[in-house]
């Protein structure tokens, strides 16, 4: 067999593969077969507590002695070299080691955080920077990322909305199909491809009030309706590896979840890749009170069908001794080696342990030159407005006297983000640097520092500056000769990202301060938000007359904000979440069930809160462009949609301003009446067009059964008879509307 025959998105499983791994099996000692399961962290990169600090020298001794089949933190052909050397030359049977490393959303060039990227609403924005993270990557020694991160959110508190997609299954779904197709290809044994990871395994980012790590008590149908379909589109997409997460659900632990990792993900699902824990997932299981010990731990984890231990030392010092006390049953350990070296084997690890090891490839290939077009790209897709008044903006940089302030507006770190792997530390393109660009005559005063400890990385805690108020009366000062202030506000980048949960979503420190005085002397403000999940921007969003979300754009993003902003580039991002009025609204989401008590604001015994509306400041799929578009002459191909039928929808968009724009067109549906409560809209399609001035084009959407199905009581996917609401338009809140009926062959007998 050639490796390259593990082709994209078909299964791994190969009789020749196959084959190889019995022989190697029957070789292998209980204790060589129990290293395979073993991944520890290198020594000087660490993105979780260690539970056992190990010298260097134990680690190589270890890798010398068969006892590890992965290194995660270790990067750089040099490293990963000397690694791989121990493995093949050194042990016994030479299994190669597999390299993960959280790759999320750049490797050195850097793009826009994935909850950006979900904004384009345009999934070969993420498929291509996952390219080019995977390139990267690759050269530079790697062959797995712990990514795409594909986990729902609703609660802006959880620090890892940032990670992923937003609240929306459907969007979620195809950006997590893009990103694993980015990131391994069509040949996972190219030197340009990684294996990818459906990360977590599941449903961790319903973790309770928003706090990091906290237990999660769902019910099956958001489950199955909410959580899971992405998960399902990554296995649909060929991913070759998932991880487990922190969280219980009703007090069942992931890890040690049979249901989720045996019956389903490998069973059902015919996943045949390998699951591996989370960081010390496995030995947590004693802290949520489920095992008594390390060798308990694992040998629930194991038999729940987690393959591999990521720092757990719980498989390392007990797997051997439950297997040969019979407390485990030896195939299980056979299964979960199995899977692993099945993706080693997919990576051509075994052809050529060293081919991700090339020095010279790595120095022409990492943070090569002719990625920042990608990230230029794609930070400019990521980009949101969502206000305009006065259509203040674009700004005209002959004209108009701009001012600039607010400390992220020279941060080169926080455009960055955080989970960064390699990037270098302030080596974003600010958006003073950008601005600049385009504006040399450019204002620029700075207001009150942000954070006081300039040098933040992600094992720091932050410190806001909350009472150093230099710099605010020369801001004002300044403000006063200008015709429109921009001021760059939102959080520092380590503000969200792992275990950076707040009870807060305002903004921190003096910022607001410095919005208020400016605000007294200059009216024409420009917001421009940094951000990584949503904030909560009542205090501003009546003042500010135009309001643009950046989130963290990564290496380009001064760069893309300053063509934004002054118009050379047409802005046409949509919200991947609801942008909440306060966090007493959290969690937010569109596609919620209704009541029997449905919202009216008019009506005291309606679910409603008596002193805010319950409707978001912004609905999930809303943002604004430099020009506008009509929505007309929604038609249905019929009332009627029978089982084996398609049901055709069009729609006619026209451009009714005076700049090209891009608008993405979206389909909802409801089911109306169903077994049981179903939500009140669910996107089902969605579609980036291109229109000149006063051009129009008809969209055409197919809906089949599938997309009216859910996952019923009867733990099937299911489409039940009956009518459906449809909504064709520029958001979750706003649309055409018709109707029209579902019928099954069972109604037609
Ligand atoms: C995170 C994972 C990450 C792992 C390895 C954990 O703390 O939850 O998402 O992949 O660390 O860095």
């Amino acid at each position: 067999m050639t490796v390259s025959s593990y082709s994209f998105g078909q299964n791994l499983v190969n009789k020749e593969t196959e084959k190889k791994i019995d022989e190697l099996l029957s070789k292998m000692t209980i204790e060589e077969k129990v290293g395979q399961t073993v991944q520890y962290s290198s020594l000087w990169e660490l993105t979780g507590p260690m539970p056992n600090g190990e010298s260097e020298k134990v680690l190589y001794e270890k890798i010398v002695s068969g006892k590890v089949g992965s290194l995660i933190n270790i990067t750089g052909t040099e490293a990963v070299r000397k690694a791989q050397e121990l493995a093949i030359n050194e042990s016994r049977l030479g299994i190669p080691l597999i390299f993960g490393y959280d790759v999320i959303h750049g490797f050195k060039t850097m793009f826009p955080i994935p909850l950006a990227e979900a904004s384009s609403f345009d999934p070969e924005v993420a498929k291509r920077s996952a390219e080019v993270a995977a390139e990267e990557a690759a050269a530079a020694g790697l062959n797995w990322t712990f990514a795409p991160m594909v986990d729902i959110s609703r609660d802006a508190r959880w620090g890892r909305v940032m990670e992923g997609a937003g609240e929306d299954t459907y969007l979620g779904a195809k950006f997590a199909y893009a990103r694993v197709k980015g990131f391994q290809g069509d040949d996972l044994s190219s030197r340009k491809t990684v294996a990818a990871t459906a990360k977590h395994f599941a449903a961790y980012g319903f973790s309770e009030s928003g706090r990091d790590y906290n237990a999660v008590d769902i019910s099956h149908s958001t489950l199955h309706n909410v959580v899971l379909p992405p998960f399902k589109a990554c296995v649909d997409a060929g991913v070759a590896t998932f991880m487990n997460s922190f969280n219980t659900i009703g007090g069942e632990p992931s890890t040690k979840n049979s249901y989720l990792q045996r019956d389903l993900l490998k069973g059902e699902w015919e996943f045949d890749g390998f699951i591996v824990s989370d960081w010390n997932s496995i030995g947590e299981l004693q802290y949520q009170g489920v095992a008594g010990s390390p060798a308990e731990a694992a040998q629930q984890a194991i038999v729940a069908g987690s393959d591999m231990d990521m720092e757990g030392n719980c498989y390392s010092t007990s797997l051997g001794d439950l297997i040969n006390q019979k407390k485990v049953n030896e195939e299980l350990l056979d299964e979960a080696v199995r899977r692993i070296l099945r993706v080693k084997f997919a990576l051509g690890l075994f052809d050529d342990p060293f081919k991700y090891c090339d020095a010279a490839y790595e120095k022409e290939t990492v943070y090569a030159e002719k990625f920042r077009k990608d990230a230029l790209n794609a930070a400019l897709k990521s980009i949101v407005l969502l206000k305009n008044e006065d259509q203040i903006l674009p700004l005209n940089a002959q004209l108009d006297q701009v001012m600039l302030t607010g400390a992220l507006a020279i941060d080169k770190d926080s455009p960055i983000g955080n989970w960064r792997a390699q990037a270098i530390p302030k080596s974003a393109v600010s958006l003073l640097e950008g601005m600049k660009e385009v504006q040399n005559n450019l204002t620029y005063v700075q207001g009150p520092d942000y954070v006081r400890n300039d040098s933040l990385t992600f094992l720091s805690l932050l410190d806001i500056n909350e009472t150093d108020r230099t710099g605010i009366k020369e801001a004002v000062k300044a403000a006063k000769k200008a015709k429109v202030v921009v001021i760059a506000m939102g959080e520092n980048c380590f503000q969200s990202g792992e275990a950076r949960s707040q009870s807060e979503i305002g903004f921190k420190g003096l910022q607001l301060e410095l919005f208020e005085e400016i605000y007294k002397v200059n009216k024409n403000i420009v917001v421009v938000l940094m951000n990584g999940r949503p904030l909560d921007l009542t205090p501003i969003q009546d003042k500010a007359k135009a309001i643009v979300e950046t989130w963290f754009l990564g290496t380009e993003s001064g760069n893309a904000i300053a063509q934004v902003l002054y118009g050379e580039y047409n802005p046409s991002g949509k919200l991947p979440v609801s942008m909440p009025r306060g966090i007493g609204q959290l969690p937010i989401y569109y596609n919620k069930t209704n009541t029997g008590r449905p919202t009216n604001e008019d009506v005291i015994f309606t679910s409603r809160y008596t002193d805010i509306k319950s409707s978001p400041l912004y609905p999930f799929g809303y943002g604004l462009s430099y020009t506008t578009y009509d929505y007309k002459d929604l038609k249905l191909s019929s009332s009627k949609m029978i089982e084996e039928g398609n049901l055709e929808v069009s729609v006619k968009v026209t451009n009714t301003g005076k700049v090209a724009g891009e608008e993405i067109v979206q389909l909802y549906i409801r089911d109306k009446v169903a077994s049981l409560a179903r939500p009140l809209k669910e996107l089902k399609r969605f579609e980036k067009i291109t229109l000149k001035p006063e051009e129009s084009k008809t969209i055409k959407f197919t809906l089949t059964k599938e997309d009216l199905a859910f996952y019923t009581s009867n733990n099937l996917w299911e489409t039940e008879d009956g009518v459906f609401d449809i909504w064709v338009g520029p958001h979750s809140d706003e649309g055409l509307h018709a109707t029209f009926e579902y019928v099954s062959n069972n109604v037609n007998q």
